[in-house]
């Protein structure tokens, strides 16, 4: 439900983006929001139909207006329903 959502604002956003795992070095999170929702697009990355390196350009950020220039009529909240980890909120809202 709503309340297992944690409220992430645009610095969350871009601080989840990029880490790195302290014991592989290995990049572990992609977070981007879409339409008001954060989702991890981590798992996804490899399954882009149009390439990792497009979906990253999305990454630690607001995708929704690079996401409607190219294909408005995918459904990624179908597809990355898995994937949500929180909803959007702006930078005064405190976390929950
Ligand atoms: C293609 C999903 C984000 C760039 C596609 C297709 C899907 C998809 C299903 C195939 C569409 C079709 O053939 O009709 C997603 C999902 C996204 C996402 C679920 C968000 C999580 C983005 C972003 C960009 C992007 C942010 C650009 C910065 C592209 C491009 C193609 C494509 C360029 C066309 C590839 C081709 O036809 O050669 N994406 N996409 N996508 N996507 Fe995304």
């Amino acid at each position: 439900g709503v309340s297992s959502l944690v409220r992430v604002t645009p610095s969350m956003l871009k601080f989840m983006n990029g880490r790195k795992d302290k014991e592989t070095g290995k990049v572990k999170d992609a977070w981007s929001a879409y339409q008001g929702k954060v989702y991890n697009i981590s798992p996804y990355l490899p399954y882009h139909p149009g390439g990792e390196g497009e979906l990253r350009r999305a990454a630690g950020k607001d995708g929704t207006k690079l996401f409607m220039e190219v294909h408005p009529w995918v459904n990624w909240e179908n597809m990355l329903g898995e994937c949500m980890v929180g909803i959007l909120v702006s930078e005064e809202q405190a976390p929950a």
